[in-house]
């Protein structure tokens, strides 16, 4: 079966019988990976022997290939496979993270997304996946060589440029003129200097991404946004994921895991004019530090945000 020409950009590249351009990636039986793209003619070289491409071309994933004496399982790599062995530029967003992004941030076909800044492009592929050809991101990236770095990280993802996506090289907060956008979502240093900037081109109940390394990272974007007076109640939030091993009897977790990536932090805009409403819980005494009488006086929660189990 063919793709029909009006799949989303990349699609085809996904699917249907391995074809030259198409990356290939070769796994060993102890795990060990290696990820060729397909040219006709060319050869891959290991210490264990050759592997002729035209062995791959043509045929389906999910095969097993012989270099030497050891078996190699042949798959398209996955997104999350693709952006852990992609050249960086910076650090790039953990797939377990680019998932809570684009679930939580409800980032959604035909949405306007901007994004800052842009990295290796990791959290862009898939922002461009969720809004896909209809949608559109705009990405902004200080430095010129990382969007460099992305733009080709990108288009070999998606097998040529994507529609909906333009990148600008500058500081988000001096470059950002779009207005009546959907979501924002940050992946910088210091997220709490481009809040203007964000509410200004958010459009009421839009919603504030920001993803931060640090505590004091986070605790500097939360009070932040609760200070702008444009948004509501910031939530925060990390996510663990734990590998299991799971052999006959012997069922337990992986010892090793990811111990921290980074905190996500989201907020809504309000409508223009609109005041936060009043916080119903007071920090607790000296969250703000002794003596308590000088925290903020009006403090702002999530009022309709029901208690959670
Ligand atoms: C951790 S990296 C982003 C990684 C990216 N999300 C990814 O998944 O590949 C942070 C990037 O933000 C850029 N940056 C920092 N402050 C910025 C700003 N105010 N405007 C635009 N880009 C900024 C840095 O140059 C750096 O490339």
């Amino acid at each position: 079966m063919t793709t029909p020409p009006t799949a989303p950009t990349g699609a085809d590249r996904r699917r249907g019988p391995l074809r030259p351009g198409d990356q290939v990636q070769l796994t060993d039986p102890k795990g060990k990976m290696h990820t060729i793209t397909l040219v006709e003619g060319a050869a891959f070289h290991t210490h264990r022997g050759v592997l002729q491409h035209d062995d791959l071309l043509g045929g389906p994933e999910g095969t097993v290939v012989r270099i030497g004496s050891t078996d190699y399982l042949a798959l398209r790599p996955l997104l999350s496979d693709f952006v852990l062995s992609m050249p960086r530029g910076a650090q790039v967003v953990y797939p377990k993270d680019a998932g809570q992004v684009v679930q939580m941030a409800d980032v959604f076909p035909g949405a306007r997304v901007v994004e800052a800044g842009v990295g290796s492009g990791a959290l862009s592929m898939s922002l461009l996946r969720a809004v896909g050809d209809t949608g559109r991101l705009s990405s902004y990236e200080r430095r010129p060589d990382f969007a460099e770095i992305a733009k080709a990280n990108v288009e070999r993802f998606f097998g040529g440029p994507h529609p909906a996506w333009s990148v600008t090289v500058g500081d988000l907060q001096d470059a950002l003129v779009e207005t009546d956008v959907d979501r924002v979502v940050l992946d910088m240093l210091a997220p709490w200097e481009t809040l203007d900037a964000v509410s200004r081109a958010l459009r009421p109940g839009g919603l504030v991404c920001a993803y931060v390394a640090t505590t004091t990272q986070l605790s500097t974007t939360v009070e932040a946004l609760r200070a702008h007076g444009t948004f509501t109640e910031p939530q925060s939030w990390e996510s663990m994921v734990r590998g299991w091993h799971v052999e006959g009897l012997a069922v337990r977790p992986e010892h090793r895991m990811v111990g921290h990536t980074g905190f996500l932090c989201t907020s809504r805009r309000l409508a223009d004019g609109v005041e936060p409403p009043l916080r119903r819980r007071r920090p607790s005494k000296g969250a703000y530090g002794e003596p308590a009488a000088e925290a903020p006086p009006a403090e702002r929660d999530a009022p309709f945000r029901p208690d959670l189990p």
